[in-house]
């Protein structure tokens, strides 16, 4: 019974047409995109920030899901309606970030482990009392000479199933989110083979963690080249090679992959979604899990400016819509 609203929830997140919004920043890294357009970061601004996004008319039409941040899953709109019910009655999915980010991993220089699982479990019940149906856990990868190792990939795959199990017992969906970055001089071929093994990794810990892949998502880096490698690949190849790397190590159980747009521009991240949607059936949906492709635009339009807000919800609309034709690989940029 359990199991089936977690499978029936996790097609909901990738039903067609649709993909979820991630507005789950961190206080570090809100500030961070705030700063970009001169806006300072307090909890009001972050609020009346969110709730712009959420309460984006026909959002729901090209949104399934969205990601809340601890402070904003406790959040209200204006009108004192908590963001997670607000979202909810407009047909869009509430979801949580509950990894605690990044820290050095002890003995590996450059690496870093995703923190968080200590007291997970009671985190897991108060989310679910506060509306939540699925999770996110990222964990991040770094492409380097001698980089990334087989002890920072293990210890991350067995975090990332251990999430998953808890999610699981809770009755969230987890995504499961194992980032490669793009940073880096490394070719496509490295990042290729580097996403191939961090993937079989983690699907090796989740079948070993006992986590039932059918209702799971998977939110993968696209396979590209570092960004200071020099390499120019077309959004054709980035699709085939992406899709090569997928097929040879996400088992077909899995309902979706959500891809995660990582320091790619709004428009790079949604032709290539497109270029990836014109080579199915593949035995996943494939879909987004946009942050910064679906946000910048809309805080580049905003700029913290109260007179901004509904052209800055045409812009958020706006590319929703444009991911939304990608997801049929029907986008013209
Ligand atoms: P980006 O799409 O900006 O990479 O963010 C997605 C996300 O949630 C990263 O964890």
């Amino acid at each position: 019974m359990h199991h089936m609203s977690l499978h029936a929830t996790a097609e909901a997140l990738v039903a067609p047409g649709k993909g979820i919004l991630a507005a789950d920043e961190s206080l570090p890294t809100m500030a961070k995109r705030f700063a970009r357009i001169g806006v300072e970061s307090t909890e009001q601004v972050r609020r009346r920030y969110r709730e712009l996004l959420f309460t984006t008319s026909g959002l729901s039409e090209h949104v399934s899901g969205v990601i809340l941040f601890d402070e904003t899953i406790r959040q209200h709109t204006t009108d004192g309606t908590p963001f997670p019910r607000a979202l909810a009655d407009t047909g869009i999915i509430p979801g949580i970030k509950v990894d605690r980010g990044t820290k050095p991993l002890a003995g590996f220089p450059d690496e870093v482990i995703t923190e968080g699982l200590d007291g997970l479990r009671p985190r897991f019940d108060e989310y679910v009392a506060l509306g939540a149906r699925f999770a996110k856990w990222r964990a991040v990868i770094r492409i380097g000479a001698a980089l990334p190792t087989p002890g920072c990939l293990e210890a991350n795959a067995h975090a990332l199933a251990r999430y998953a199990a808890l999610a699981q017992e809770a009755g969230l969906v987890p995504v499961v989110e194992p980032e490669v970055l793009m940073d880096g001089t490394h070719s496509i071929h490295t990042c290729a083979s580097v996403t191939t093994t961090v993937l079989r990794l983690v699907y090796d810990q989740l079948a070993r963690q006992r986590v039932d892949l059918a209702g799971t998502l998977l939110k993968p880096n696209m396979v590209l080249p570092g960004t200071g490698s020099g390499e120019h690949v077309d959004d054709t190849e980035i699709a085939a090679r992406t899709l090569a790397v997928l097929r040879d190590a996400v088992p077909a159980a899995v309902p979706g992959v959500v891809f995660l747009s990582g320091g790619q521009t709004a428009e790079q991240a949604t032709a290539r979604l497109d270029a990836l949607n014109r080579r199915v059936p593949q035995p996943w949906e494939l879909s987004f899990s946009f942050g910064r492709a679906l946000q910048a635009p809309v805080l580049d339009v905003w700029e913290g400016r109260e007179d901004n807000v509904e052209a800055a919800q045409s812009a958020l609309l706006e590319r929703a819509w444009l991911n939304g034709a990608a997801r049929h690989g029907r986008y013209r940029s």
